[in-house]
Formats: C-alpha cells, structure tokens, sequence
C-alpha cells in the first residue's frame, strides 16, 4: 500500500515514531509520503526520507500560516525541491476554516507555490477547506495542470473532482470514507476511474472507522483501500496494485 499522505513529522508522534513505522510495514505499507507544512515539520519530513528507504517527503506552506512564510521560506522550498527524496510540493492551497492568514495572503502564497512547483517540474498537494471555487480558479489561472498533483483528502462534488482530474490532478480518499454516514465522499469515490485513485491517511488526524477519533497511523492505511475496494466492486489486492501504481506514476518513483 502506499500512502500518500501522512505526518509522521508531527509532534503526536515523537514518542514512538519507530514503532509506527514498524507497525506500517507490518500491515504492507510500502511507501510513504511525508508532508511538510511549515519549518519544523518540513525539517522532520526531510529527516523521516532521509533515514528510511521507503519514505519520500513533500514539502510546502500551510494556507492557514500563509501569513508567516517568508521570501526566504520560499527560497527554501526551492533548494529542498532537488533533493532526491522529495517528490512534491505541498502541502499547499486555502483554508477558508480558519482566519488566522487573510485570504487574499492565503491566495498569493498559492499562487507563488504553484509557480514554484511549474519552475521545478514537481506535482503538488493541494489542501482545500471551504474554498473550493477558489482552490479550482487558481490551478486554472497558474496553469497548474503542467505538473498536476494530487487533490489530498477530497471531500466535493463528483463535477469538482472531474475539473481536478481535466487538469491533471489525481482524487485521494481518506479516513472520512470508511464512516457509515459519508454520502457524498462514496459517491464520489464510486466513480473516480481507477487510474486517478489514491489513497492516504492524513494522519495523525482523520482516523478510519473503527478508529474515529483516535490517533491515526499509516497502518490504517489498508482500512480506506478495503472501503474504496468495497464500493469500487473489486478485491482489494486489485485496488491497491492499482492505487500504488498511480501514486508511483505521479510521484516519480521507479521501485
Ligand atoms: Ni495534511
């Protein structure tokens, strides 16, 4: 299984970080994208790749401390982006929950994420919280479809998800759709072609049933295949082959 987003670079973690891991490849977790979403957790993400094989790392600037990123943040991320263990940028996007940046700074540091990641050739991870429109307008303006990506944790309309997918970017599912009461998210999911499906666990946050509400962890990983699996209507070795090809397909990653 891969995946594709996790933050074992946060702090609910740093007890027992090895254990995790141990427990991931235990269950046939194969690889692992680290995301790094500000200083501290890009500097654990590049870490995390560098001491393990198996682990790559994305990093990025988080739209809800979009307010706090620096020119030099930014130059920042553009060194990292050769190193040969990070595969893309991100996360990045807009996050309409929360005020603590301004829209119009969430906006602009998107934009100049975007621009970056077009400069480096990487794919990106976007984050979108009640900002759909806004997140779709901006790849369309940036022309992010020249590195496409990846839709982390999708939560809209099947009519959204086609948009993203027109412009490259591929649909990753979570923990919310294994809930019982997760209409749209399984409706969305049934018809996401098999080749623009990922799946990821966002942990620590977002567990699985029967999870919800505990920390979460890359070894529950299997527990969104078996559900994409379910509503897909294939066996679930299929739907993580396939789900493992896509993201070493976006990602770059040849074993
Ligand atoms: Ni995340």
């Amino acid at each position: 299984m891969f995946d594709t987003h996790a933050h074992l670079n946060a702090v609910q973690f740093q007890e027992d970080v090895e254990e995790v891991i141990e427990r991931a490849l235990a269950e046939g977790v194969e690889h692992i994208v680290v995301v790094g979403f500000d200083t501290e957790t890009i500097h654990g993400a590049i870490k995390l790749a560098e001491n393990y094989d198996f682990i790559y790392a994305a990093v990025g600037w988080h739209p809800v401390d979009a307010i706090d990123m620096r020119d030099e943040d930014l130059n920042w991320i553009e060194e990292l982006a050769s190193h040969p263990k990070v595969v893309a940028l991100g996360e990045m996007g807009l996050d309409y929950h929360w005020d603590k940046s301004p829209k119009e700074v969430q906006k602009e540091v998107f934009r100049r994420q975007i621009r970056l990641a077009k400069k480096v050739n990487l794919p990106i991870i976007i984050h979108n919280r009640e900002a759909t429109k806004d997140v779709v307008d901006i790849l369309r303006e940036e022309g992010a479809k020249e590195v496409g990506g990846i839709m982390h944790c999708f939560s809209g309309s099947l009519e959204v998800a086609k948009e993203c997918m027109d412009m490259n970017f591929y649909i990753s599912f979570g923990g919310p759709v294994t809930f019982k009461n997760a209409k749209k998210p399984k409706e969305v999911a049934k018809e996401v072609p098999i080749d623009r499906l990922l799946i990821e666990t966002d942990c620590p946050y977002l567990s699985p049933h029967p999870f919800r509400g505990k920390r979460n962890e890359p070894s529950y990983v299997k527990y969104v295949a078996e559900a994409l699996a379910e509503l897909k209507e294939m066996p679930v070795e299929q739907l993580i082959e396939k789900t493992s090809e896509n993201a070493k397909r976006l990602f770059g990653i040849t074993r």
